[in-house]
């Protein structure tokens, strides 16, 4: 049996690290968990997320995962170490890699980063970058607004830019040249902040960076697939399936197969 690789995410802001996972390692099966009945966690109480990222890997686990990706900052910046220590198969954040495909990128050494709350209130991107380059200026900002926007699909839309352009509004004043969005749900409002953000600042997606990590672990472990067939992925939700699908398959360019799953919402 193939062992898949084990995504979560909040809601499907974490299908934008397995767009990138499917393009990089085409034959690596994954199986991907959204928690849209309990999205946003960025406002959550650290302890909340941690627990609820628990529950996920708790049930990602029956699986027999090779490996977990915990594709969601917020979960990322708060349980990461956490769940690292209960399981015995890599686990894999979105937060170092796009910190070190920004701090590769930046020319002015001024770095924005924008996310949730519970990301931003962390600092795990400052620590991140300081540790890569001490001299780094880094500017944070919770975009509190972007994951409900997300979530519903609008990701093109008046509302959408007047959303994004307000939020964004105090960065565009500074000297940054390089800009992480330190969320994975951003990446679908890719364009729109780039158009507000301008051409001269280059914006960083950790899912490009974070697939090649995922790739280099897998090959140093010698665990990349290598069946000839193309695997079927697997996708479960705990809120409202259609939504999900619909945003899932239009990002992904494909059908997805997805179980919608009846998750105690506290
Ligand atoms: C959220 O659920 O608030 C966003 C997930 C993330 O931080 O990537």
């Amino acid at each position: 049996m193939q062992q898949p690789i084990a995504v979560l995410d909040s809601g499907v802001g974490g299908l934008t690290v397995v767009r990138e996972v499917m393009r990089q390692l085409p034959r690596e099966k994954i199986i991907y968990f959204g928690d849209t009945a309990r999205t946003p966690y960025g406002p959550r109480p650290a302890e909340e997320v941690t627990r609820f990222t628990r529950e996920i890997v708790d049930y990602l686990i029956q699986f027999r995962p090779k490996m977990i990706v915990i594709a969601c900052n917020t979960a990322t910046a708060v349980a990461l170490e956490d769940i690292r220590s209960r399981v015995t198969i890599p686990v894999v954040g979105v937060i170092h890699p796009g910190a070190r495909a920004a701090n590769g990128r930046t020319q002015s050494g001024v770095v924005g980063v924008i996310g949730t709350e519970g990301t931003i209130r962390s600092a795990a991107y400052e620590h991140a970058l300081k540790g890569l380059s001490p001299n780094l200026e880094v500017i944070s900002l919770a975009c509190p607004r972007f994951v409900p926007l997300v979530e519903q699909g609008n990701f093109r839309s008046a509302e959408t830019y007047e959303v994004v352009q307000s939020s964004l509004e105090s960065l565009k004043c500074r000297q940054l040249d390089t800009l992480i969005l330190g969320c994975t749900h951003y990446p679908f409002l890719a364009d729109t902040i780039s158009e507000v953000m301008g051409n001269n600042v280059t914006l960083i997606n950790s899912a490009d960076e974070t697939a090649r990590e995922i790739s280099t672990i897998l090959h140093d472990r010698n665990r990349l697939a290598r069946n000839e067939a193309l695997p079927v992925h697997q996708f479960f939700c705990s809120g409202d399936p259609r939504m999900f699908k619909t945003i899932a398959q239009q990002w992904l360019g494909e059908q997805i197969e997805l179980t919608p799953v009846v998750w105690q919402v506290p």
